[in-house]
């Protein structure tokens, strides 16, 4: 079957990428590199031809709500009416858990927008919500660093592995559109700042990080329960342990 994937050289694209071919598919990986910009729609219509179901994993980082709420919803209007003129029979779309229980976060206020279009659209779409990946307290803290410190929330998180969500994008793409949204979520609940130190000790990064909610881009509106998943939610198996076995080499 033939799957176009929309950020199919980013982190979750390129293992969607990767289990699709492994499993006998033909993805096709849709990027700026490869000619196409979602948020204008240039070079959609050629990268669509033939595919019967669109993953979308694309990401965009933005400055501001307005930027994001452009960006996600330029794109995902300029996807789905490429979808339309192509034939394409499910979207799959890459989320993340909690979205409507944060309000003050730029990227989530995008991710809102993108989700409503696709479950209010014409072609019919499978939601695939995540948690926050396992890199993700390393990458928070390179976004606060200061010389030799950063800044990392006490965020209670159920991380999951990017190589899990990427396989369950890939097994609901080539599946029938579910018309709803699937949780996935890691096999425990970890605290954002001892997944960032001991990420950071793998890779011998030495940083003195501060476990604060001040000078952190996630507002305290995430504290708690928050960004955990619901009941229901796939639990995938990969734990945090074996994927930091990886980062140390
Ligand atoms: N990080 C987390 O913990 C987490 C958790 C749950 C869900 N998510 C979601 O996962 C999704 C994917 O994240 P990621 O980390 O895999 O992203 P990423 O590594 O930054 O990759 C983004 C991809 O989108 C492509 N892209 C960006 N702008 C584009 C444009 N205008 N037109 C066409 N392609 C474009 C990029 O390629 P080019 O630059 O070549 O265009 C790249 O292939 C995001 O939507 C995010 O909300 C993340």
């Amino acid at each position: 079957m033939r799957v176009a994937v929309i950020g199919g050289t980013g982190l979750v694209g390129r293992h969607v990428v990767d289990v699709l071919r492994a499993t006998g598919h033909d993805p096709v990986a849709v990027s700026r590199g490869s000619g196409v910009d979602v948020s204008t729609g240039a070079g959609l219509d050629d990268a669509l031809a033939g595919a019967a179901a669109v993953v979308d994993a694309v990401s965009f980082e933005a400055a501001d709500r307005a930027a994001a709420e452009r960006f996600f919803s330029a794109a995902t209007e300029n996807l789905l009416a490429a979808e339309q003129r192509a034939g394409v029979g499910h979207h799959v779309l890459l989320s993340i858990v909690g979205l409507d229980r944060v309000e003050g976060n730029p990227h989530y206020a995008g991710k809102r927008i993108q989700e409503a279009l696709v479950s209010d659209g014409a072609i019919p779409w499978t939601i695939v919500a995540a948690t926050q990946f396992f890199d993700f307290g390393a990458q928070l803290a390179g976004w606060t660093r200061t010389g030799d410190a950063a800044v990392v929330p006490p965020l209670l998180v159920r991380p999951v592995a990017v190589a899990d969500v990427a396989g369950l994008l890939a097994e609901v793409a080539v599946g029938k559109p579910l018309g709803r949204t699937v949780q996935i979520a890691g096999p425990e609940t970890h605290d954002l700042v001892d997944m960032a130190r001991r990420t950071l000790d793998a890779r011998g990064e030495a940083v003195r990080l501060i476990a604060s909610w001040d000078d952190s881009p996630l507002g305290v509106e995430m504290a708690g329960n928050v960004l955990l998943p619901d009941d229901g939610a796939r639990i995938a198996p990969t734990t945090f342990e074996t994927w930091l076995a990886a980062q140390r080499g």
